[in-house]
């Protein structure tokens, strides 16, 4: 069994390689549980597409808006104090997709790519991490990551990148941390089992997320009764433009956006 690294080792990590993985973050009964309802969530999309010829099959657009054990996640601390740390309290969701790949392929993020396309030396505007719920192998396509590539602005080489990249190989439970500024690049599923994985890319407060997520929670109908005031925070509950001048001028705690800029 491996021992946790303390946040302080993982942050030393992130700084210096652009990504650092964590194992033994969620428990199997846990993993358990995010991996059915994940593949109900792949189930739902897929109807949506009307089918699986689509670039991003596999890849659930808004995890939060399909099950309660999703948004709950963003309300630990386990996965967040780094974040937190990186970007500030302040920080919410930009994207929480799935980075599920099917039995035999890969998906769209097989290119070698950074998942932010801003480089601001000194300064990080997003922070990434993966949240693995099934063993990642080189064999069921784990991430080929570029150390120390996150102050590099230019892609490498397809060669430089593939003869240097290390891979994400770790367990289910574990936790991936990545730059969103590092290169690299989803393998390929060569197995004939799914290999899932969700995927958080947090943003600055005063940003725009990808998706309006507090529209989409309200639209998507799921009981929001005791989720805690962090994921409702990360959500983005708290940071949601006025529309009027009398949602401007509730009492601060009534506001859509509350949260300090930071
Ligand atoms: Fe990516």
């Amino acid at each position: 069994m491996s021992v946790r690294p303390t946040d302080e080792e993982t942050l030393a990590t992130l700084a210096r390689d652009g990504y650092a993985i964590v194992p033994g973050v969620f428990s199997p009964a846990t993993v358990a549980q995010l991996r059915s309802d994940l593949d109900r969530a792949i189930d739902a999309e897929r109807a949506y597409h009307k089918g699986t010829d689509y670039r991003d099959f596999g890849m659930v657009m808004v995890c939060c808006t399909h099950a309660r054990c999703f948004v709950d996640v963003l309300g630990e601390p386990r996965v967040m104090n780094v974040i937190e740390h990186l970007i500030g309290e302040s920080s919410i969701v930009y994207a929480f997709t799935s980075s599920s790949m099917p039995p035999g392929r890969s998906n769209y993020s097989y290119r070698v790519h950074v998942d932010c396309p801003r480089l601001v030396p000194g300064y990080d505007t997003n922070a990434g991490v993966m949240m693995l719920l099934d063993d990642f192998t080189e064999e069921n396509g784990a991430t080929w990551i570029l150390p120390g590539s996150q102050h590099t602005k230019e892609a490498p080489s397809e060669e430089y990148f593939f003869a240097n990249a290390k891979r994400a190989v770790a367990p289910a439970g574990s936790l991936v941390y990545l730059n969103p500024r590092v290169w690299h690049s989803g393998g390929k599923n060569d197995t004939d089992r799914w290999r899932h994985a969700i995927t958080l890319n947090m943003c600055r407060g005063y940003m725009k997320q990808r998706l309006d997520i507090p529209k989409m929670m309200a639209a998507c109908g799921l009981d929001l009764t005791g989720v805690s005031a962090k994921a409702m925070q990360k959500m983005g509950f708290h940071a949601q433009v006025p529309e009027s001048l009398d949602e401007y001028y509730q009492p601060p705690e009534k506001r859509k956006f509350r949260q300090s800029n930071e």
